[in-house]
């Protein structure tokens, strides 16, 4: 079975992605991982993110900077989005994305066009949304913890910025595939949304449409 969990930054979808994958014995894929070691290695080539040819030059980074902890971080999470909007970029990350897909037992991916363009036969499609306010309180209470300094502010206007930028983006924008089941974390516990998560699979998984909200 092939799961495609799809969403803007911090709706949760990573954290479900992941707990999907150990409920249902799947691999799991991180595909804003890819993204964001494109754009921290366009710019430790010199480049600019910003400049398709130099962006796409970021994708040949090595492997082992998909554990680099500095990833994970704000700065890397802009650097992706504005490498992420090339077609060549794209382009080069898809047959990654899709070996992975096509694993005989399936797999869980999460990302932006999951539904849309990787996986467009995934059995099961989700949409995690959460409000911007929701997020935004997630995001600064992960960064406070790990001592960075921010405002609630800030990352707001981040995470419009970037919510704005991936779904205006000619190719591959964010947005739900038309068979996407949504779920909408914003007042959900991180135990509610995995367990709800499961039920909506669960309900693809046995053919049913009752689950569409
Ligand atoms: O999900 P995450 O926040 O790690 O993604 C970082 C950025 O990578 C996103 O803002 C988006 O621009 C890009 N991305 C994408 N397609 C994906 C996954 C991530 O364009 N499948």
């Amino acid at each position: 079975m092939i799961i495609a969990v799809d969403g803007p930054t911090a709706s949760g979808k990573g954290t479900i992605a992941k707990a999907l994958a150990a409920h249902f014995g799947l691999p799991h894929l991180d595909t804003g991982l890819l993204y964001r070691a494109v754009g921290v290695m366009a710019v430790r080539l010199g480049g600019d993110p910003d400049n398709a040819d130099e962006a796409l030059a970021g994708c040949a980074f090595d492997d082992a900077l998909l554990a680099d902890e500095h990833l994970r971080s704000e700065m890397a999470g802009g650097l992706a989005s504005r490498a992420s909007r090339h077609p060549a970029v794209r382009a080069a990350l898809l047959e990654r994305q899709r070996a992975f897909a096509g694993q005989p037992a399936g797999a869980v991916l999460d990302g932006r066009d999951i539904g849309t363009v990787i996986a467009p036969g995934a059995e099961a499609k989700l949409f995690v949304t959460a409000s911007v306010a929701a997020r935004a309180a997630r995001r600064f209470n992960e960064m406070v913890r790990r001592g960075e300094q921010v405002t609630l502010a800030e990352i707001a206007a981040d995470l419009a910025a970037r919510d704005a930028r991936d779904s205006s983006r000619a190719v591959a924008p964010l947005k739900p595939a038309s068979d996407a089941l949504l779920l909408d974390t914003s007042d959900l516990t991180i135990g509610q949304a995995v367990q709800r998560a499961i039920e909506l699979v669960n309900s693809r998984a046995e053919g049913g449409s009752s689950a569409r909200p």
